[in-house]
């Protein structure tokens, strides 16, 4: 399973990347304005660090309007996916940037049927967000497991990436699901590391090895 960030969050990029373990970092409009940084210096920025996929959003609500902000991502750099929303515009737009070879993630997915209308369009990526499901009292991760399934069915090749990721269960589920990719806040990946018994355990390993350290 890959691991994408989700923020625009350059020092929280640089930390987690450090680590090893960050294969893409996917954003937002709201991740962006949270940064109050402009969207091209950020993707940019964000491009110098991780050396995989970067979603960047389009702003377009209309056919052309995506296209344009589209081709203008893609000069920015040969890693830009373009994140494109679950709407008839979006679908269109998906169409045509696909056929051309660019990379597009489906965002905003809810539903099953829209992520094989996601596929047929020709995405890279589709992103069904389980924590807003969970949010309204409907499973998230069941909405995962039927995508993984049809897309399975029909060697789908759209990999399904996992969105609006709130605590590192849902990782674990999405993963034990064979979902082909997390995206998540830094805030998770903190969770995914840290255990109460792995502090205990070192401290232990610590405090007995003070105790012979100076042996010959
Ligand atoms: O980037 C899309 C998605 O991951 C947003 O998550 O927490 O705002 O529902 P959230």
């Amino acid at each position: 399973m890959q691991f994408f960030l989700d923020t625009a969050n350059l020092e929280s990029i640089k930390k987690y990347a450090s680590w090893g373990v960050v294969d893409g970092v996917t954003t937002n409009p709201s991740l962006i304005a949270k940064e109050g940084v402009s969207l091209e210096s950020r993707i940019k920025e964000i491009t110098e660090v991780v050396d995989g996929p970067i979603s960047s959003e389009v702003i377009a609500t209309d056919y052309d309007g995506m296209i344009s902000q589209a081709r203008e991502y893609v000069k920015w750099h040969k890693n830009i996916y373009i994140k494109l929303p679950m709407t008839e515009d979006g679908l269109r737009a998906c169409k045509t940037l696909s056929s051309e070879g660019i990379h597009t993630n489906v965002t905003l997915v809810f539903s099953p049927g829209q992520a094989l209308l996601a596929a047929k369009a020709g995405a890279t990526l589709v992103s069904p967000f389980i924590g807003r499901l969970d949010d309204i009292s409907h499973e998230g991760m069941e909405l995962i497991a039927e995508i993984v399934e049809m897309y399975t069915n029909y060697g789908i090749e759209t990999k399904v990436l996992v969105a609006s990721i709130r605590h590192p269960r849902h990782v674990i589920d999405a993963a034990r699901i064979g979902a082909d990719i997390a995206t998540m806040p830094p805030e998770v990946l903190d969770k995914l590391i840290n255990h109460p018994l792995t502090d205990k355990g070192l401290e232990k390993f610590l405090a007995d090895w003070e105790k012979v350290k100076d042996l010959q």
